[in-house]
């Protein structure tokens, strides 16, 4: 093998440097060598970041972050694909019940001017994990025997729920409790609060009637849109919105 190798070697030191169509055996080996190294090392950081060897990077969460974002293709019966809120981006508001810190802000202001205009705007849900997104999905609903579309007009399926992101609230009536989480919380004062003023504080209704997302009439969800990353989750949505409702 090295006598084929010193053999084509003498060869091509046979032909003057600027005839050569090809770079030396060394040069070539050499660059291989190069390749493969840094193909190792691709590798290895391809796996490694992922797997949480290193610390949480910025950087790599960003660039993960980006291959995971939604898009518009991978709907699931009506719902977007959505990241699971980090536990550091969570706010325990009260036991069992937590949302995204930058949603907990602008609730904070939100209700406080509510409370000023005399509405009692009650947090009745907010973020959930996926597992209990699973739970609910799998759970009380299909025991019901409802098949999967069914249960995706009221509920999302793990993975797919808004309320992962800790962007998500749904929100009630204190002075009208029978109406929490139903459609009659529509006639409430503090939903006509909310169809004024929410804007104002970056919440905007998910599904509203007749919502391209063919998911059932929601009044009391809604979700914070008030940051480039909250924007950059919902883009999907949005956009869905945008086609079907063009702006003149
Ligand atoms: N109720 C909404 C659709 C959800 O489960 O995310
Ligand atoms: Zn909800």
């Amino acid at each position: 093998m090295r006598r084929v190798e010193s053999a084509r070697s003498d060869i091509t030191d046979e032909i003057p440097l600027a005839k050569r169509t090809s770079p030396s055996i060394q040069a070539r080996s050499g660059s291989v060598r190069f390749l493969a190294l840094s193909l190792i090392l691709l590798g290895a950081l391809v796996i490694a970041l992922p797997l949480g060897f290193f610390p949480r990077y910025r950087g790599a969460t960003l660039f993960f972050g980006l291959l995971q974002l939604p898009t518009s293709e991978g709907r699931l019966l009506g719902h977007y694909p959505y990241l699971e809120a980090s536990s550091d981006d969570l706010i325990s508001v009260y036991p069992g019940l937590q949302i995204h810190k930058d949603t907990y802000k602008a609730l904070k202001s939100m209700r406080s001017a509510a409370t000023a205009d005399g509405i009692n705007l009650i947090l009745l849900s907010g973020y959930r994990s996926i597992e209990l997104q699973r739970q609910i999905f799998y759970g009380r609903k299909s025991s019901r025997s409802q098949i999967a579309i069914e249960r995706a007009k009221v509920s999302a399926p793990p993975g797919y729920s808004e309320h992962s992101t800790g962007y998500a609230i749904d929100l009630g009536d204190g002075s009208m409790r029978a109406t929490d989480l139903e459609v009659e919380f529509e006639s409430t004062p503090a939903f006509k609060w909310l169809k004024k003023y929410a804007a104002k504080y970056h919440f905007v209704l998910s599904f509203p009637k007749g919502n391209p997302q063919k998911v059932s009439y929601e009044p009391w969800h809604w979700r914070f849109e008030g940051t480039v990353d909250a924007l950059r989750q919902f883009e999907p949505s949005n956009e869905k919105r945008r086609v079907l409702e063009p702006m003149d």
